[in-house]
């Protein structure tokens, strides 16, 4: 098939390379021409490992180009919509800006005639409601337009892997039973490879598709907030809440994953998605029934003050001239994606404090080099901790992970460490002479 997919970031970027895998010829629009150019050279603007290779096998096709002219997917069967709906400025809404810019591309530029359909499938996490108003649309432009909501659930790291082998599928459909059909027809086409392997498809209206991704987004939100509202009084009891995670994850109906507590959530997605969802159902007059999600934001970002506080109380409350080497910038491991960084969050208060605060990230360093050029950023843990006070981990990369407590003991001044992912084994760190802080771990003898 014919497909262009418009927004060539995160989700765009990747959704059309593993669209030109999946044998499709593909289209990738983006207003950024230097991310275009880069792209069109199979480069990867972004770290995500697997990608480079994906993308650089589809540019050699032929089948892969990338552009920033939207007129170029004037002949596309498909238009898919992968624009990014960050949070508004001082405002908890999505905003749509680039959404509607997208759609309006579309509705300009788009060929059809009156037995030749094309659809725009929308793949942004948007509030719901917004695909009854892009058919709308459509309908006004009088061109042979169907609009679909088929939300994406990529997450950054997993990105190549999330969507050829998504754990589900989800159509958002037309009420008019004709028209969903022919969207499922070209969608199944598209998805067809997919299909094949027996993942779950499911047909829904367009606000049940749009909820989907935020309710899935919310509940991950939550999860992670709730163990970490369960750290909170581990510290104040001296339980071990990763030993409690553990022990409650055993239970089937619980699982043991996003129970890692820790210094909380960041990135792109749940932090603004939950409170786009906030702002929608205030909107929409049902603003209590998401009242708790408030208080999931607000445990999240607790945990945040609450690294810096230990940090702190170290050194008698007192961070001017202290050495901090933070380990790990980057929102989560394996990306180089800073946006709403625990991390890089808990790095500037630290410094804004009067710490001396050295940073490394095995991929961000030169994002944050020009994101943040008042930091002292440095390439290797050697340079960092080099007659550091206080060793933090904060972003959980495997480089961390593994590092010797005995190999670094006798590179710093005083042998601090705060584990902000709890992925450091106390024990080791302890014997090695470190005193070692978890967040919500309290010394035990089991
Ligand atoms: C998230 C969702 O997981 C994806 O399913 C979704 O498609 C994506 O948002 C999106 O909306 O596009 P992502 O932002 O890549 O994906 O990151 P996650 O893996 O969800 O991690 C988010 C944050 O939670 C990270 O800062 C991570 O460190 C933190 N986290 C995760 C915890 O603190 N504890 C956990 O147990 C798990």
């Amino acid at each position: 098939m014919r497909i262009s997919t418009i927004g060539c970031g995160y989700l765009g970027a990747v959704h059309a390379a593993c669209m030109a895998e999946l044998g499709h010829e593909v289209i990738g629009v983006d207003v950024d021409a230097a991310k275009v150019e880069k792209l069109s050279r199979g480069e990867s603007p972004f770290h995500e490992p697997g990608f480079p290779e994906v993308l650089a096998r589809a540019v050699e096709s032929g089948r892969l180009h990338f552009t920033t002219d939207a007129s170029q997917i004037a002949d596309c069967e498909i238009h898919f919509i992968g624009v990014g709906t960050p949070q508004m400025q001082g405002r908890y809404a999505a905003d749509m800006t680039y959404v509607d810019a997208a759609v309006d591309s579309v509705l300009t530029h788009a060929n059809t005639s009156p037995d030749q359909p094309v659809l725009i499938a929308g793949k942004s996490t948007v509030p719901v409601g917004t695909a009854a108003g892009i058919a709308e649309r459509a309908a006004a432009s009088g061109k042979n337009i169907l609009v679909a909501w088929n939300p994406e659930f990529l997450r950054e790291g997993f990105a190549v892997q999330d969507t050829l082998h998504p754990d589900r599928i989800v159509y958002g459909l037309p009420e008019d039973r004709e028209e969903g059909e022919v969207i499922r027809e070209m969608l199944d086409r598209c998805y067809a490879q997919l299909l094949e392997e027996q993942i779950p498809r499911l047909l829904t209206n367009y606000p049940t598709a749009e909820l989907v991704k935020v309710a899935a987004n919310s509940f991950l939100a939550t999860k992670i907030s709730f163990i970490n509202a369960m750290a909170e009084l581990c510290d104040a009891t001296g339980g071990d809440v990763t030993k409690l995670a553990e022990a409650i994850g055993h239970d089937d109906r619980i699982g043991k994953k996003f129970l890692r507590a820790g210094i909380g959530f960041g990135g792109g997605c749940l932090p603004k998605d939950i409170r786009a969802f906030m702002a929608r159902a205030g909107e929409l007059g049902v603003d209590q029934t998401l009242t708790f999600l408030r208080e999931v934001d607000a445990i999240n970002l607790r945990r945040r003050e609450t690294a810096v506080e230990m940090a702190a109380d170290l050194f008698g409350g007192r961070l001017v001239g202290r050495k901090i080497a933070v380990l790990g910038a980057a929102f989560k491991p394996n990306s180089d994606d800073l946006r709403d960084s625990p991390a890089l969050d808990i790095a500037t208060r630290l410094w804004a404090r009067g710490a001396d605060v050295v940073i490394t990230d095995p991929a961000a360093g030169d994002n944050l080099r020009k994101a943040r050029p008042d930091l002292h950023v440095v390439d290797t843990v050697e340079q960092a901790v080099k007659n550091s006070d206080l060793l933090m981990v904060l972003t959980e990369w495997k480089d961390f992970t593994e590092l010797d407590p005995a190999e670094l003991r006798p590179r710093v001044r005083e042998a601090h460490v705060i584990d902000g992912r709890n992925v450091l084994d106390p024990q080791a760190w302890s014997d090695a002479g470190w005193d070692y802080r978890g967040m919500g771990r309290g010394v035990s003898t089991w």
